[in-house]
């Protein structure tokens, strides 16, 4: 019954299928018995998904109008101004600055690559990246190709990038790429301050050649798990003064720096040099919106609103969640240094919700495990951990018994 590019497509999620194996285990032999380390939200110690008081306290303030009124296509102003300094802070770059809202930044993703690689094209990220790259491209009738993320000493692979980025532009006009950074997902790496500036002087190289569209799209949905708040931002430093043919896209989500998952809060953000570019990015992405999702829940852009404009408020947002990042540094923390100890190679890891252990052979160690009651997501190079979701007594002894596994 489907049209060709439909046909035989079906959402094999690996992560939701291995998060559906833990909990079927746990039904069986108690919550105590399993670790489910699939889930990609902070759970506290005794496995509850956490949401920041704060924000649950203003979700039940909201009057009827705010939770079941429409917003506008693009978002609310106050809103679009909240994310463009949340996202930035003290690190805005000179240029043209425009916002408009997409559900989570997952909308912010599909409309990048929608509005600016050609149906056909090529879409480009790092070898290690979230599933659902591949999928928006796929279902945006593109491709993904991707380069290694990481050199054989563990640093960013910019080599890898500029040989896959050059040999794309030989083929086609345009080249979007995408890299989420800092506290990445998989892996929890975040680009140095040394990497992004030659990943940013790479691509302004690129766009010597006036004929070419280089976008690239920084995919920041782990920020503010990745650090103190100021320098984990400085990069973004780096966008003011670019070449017209090189636009920045930042994809900004309220999901997990304010815990609003389901609430489909996020944002594009657009950093150019261009006027023209600019006012075409507001354009077309506005159509992009009305012509998908129309327009996104007015609940979460009036409560991001609400923390941006009051100073307290926000300070206390931020202390809420700076508890939670402790808490997962913590965790992160002793698997590290348990995995050393027990000589599990482990990718480089510096912050956020996942770490990755590189192996050729991932489905076979997630069975191992799966085994001995610990439940993980089985990726193409490795396996991955949410440590976000693993209280904080499950977390001793895993290393161990994924170093026998890998054995
Ligand atoms: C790397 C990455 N980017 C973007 C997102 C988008 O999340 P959302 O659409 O909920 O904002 C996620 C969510 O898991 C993610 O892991």
């Amino acid at each position: 019954m489907a049209a060709s590019h439909a046909t035989g497509k079906v959402a094999t999620d690996k992560i939701f299928g291995a998060n559906q194996l833990a909990v079927e285990a746990m039904q069986k032999h108690g919550r105590d018995k399993i670790t489910n380390a699939t889930i990609g939200a902070i759970l506290d110690d005794n496995e509850a998904l956490v949401v920041l008081p704060t924000v649950d306290k203003m979700f039940r303030s909201l009057p009827a109008a705010e939770l079941a009124g429409y917003a506008p296509i693009t978002g609310l102003p106050d809103y679009k101004e909240a994310v463009i300094g949340l996202a930035f802070g003290n690190s805005r770059p000179e240029g043209y600055v425009n916002a408009i809202a997409t559900p989570g930044g997952s909308g912010a993703i599909r409309n990048t690559i929608w509005t600016y690689s050609e149906v056909g094209d090529t879409v480009l990220t790092t070898d290690w990246f979230w599933g659902p790259y591949q999928t928006m491209c796929e279902e945006s009738l593109r491709k993904l190709a991707v380069f290694n993320t990481f050199t054989p000493e563990g640093g960013f692979d910019i080599g890898s990038l500029a040989a896959k980025g050059a040999e794309l532009l030989t083929k086609q006009r345009s080249l979007v790429l995408l890299l989420n950074t800092p506290a990445h997902n998989p892996t929890g790496f975040s680009l140095s301050r040394e990497e992004w500036k030659k990943t940013v002087d790479l691509l302004v190289d690129f766009a010597a050649d006036k004929s070419k569209r280089i976008t690239l799209f920084v995919d920041v949905a782990y920020l503010d798990y990745a650090g103190e708040k100021e320098t984990t931002r400085e990069f973004m430093g780096l966008f003011s003064g670019l070449p017209e043919n090189l636009l920045v896209v930042i994809g900004f989500s309220a999901s997990k720096g304010y815990t609003m998952y389901g609430v489909r809060t996020g944002a594009m953000i657009a950093v150019t040099a261009s006027k023209a570019v600019a006012n075409e990015f507001v354009n077309t992405n506005e159509l992009a919106c009305r012509s998908t999702w129309s327009n996104c829940p007015r609940s979460g852009q009036k409560i991001l609103a609400s923390i941006y404009g009051d100073k307290d408020l926000r300070a206390q947002v931020e202390a809420e969640r700076e508890q939670w990042r402790l808490t997962i540094e913590q965790r992160a923390k002793i698997f590290m240094q348990e995995a050393r100890e027990a000589g599990l190679a482990t990718l480089p890891y510096k912050a956020g919700f996942f770490i990755s252990l590189p192996t050729t052979a991932a489905d076979t160690v997630v069975a191992k495990l799966n085994a001995q009651n610990l439940f993980a997501v089985a990726l193409a190079k490795g396996v991955r951990l949410a440590i976000c979701a693993i209280p904080g007594q499950k977390v001793p002894g895993m290393a161990a018994k994924i170093a026998a596994a890998m054995k």
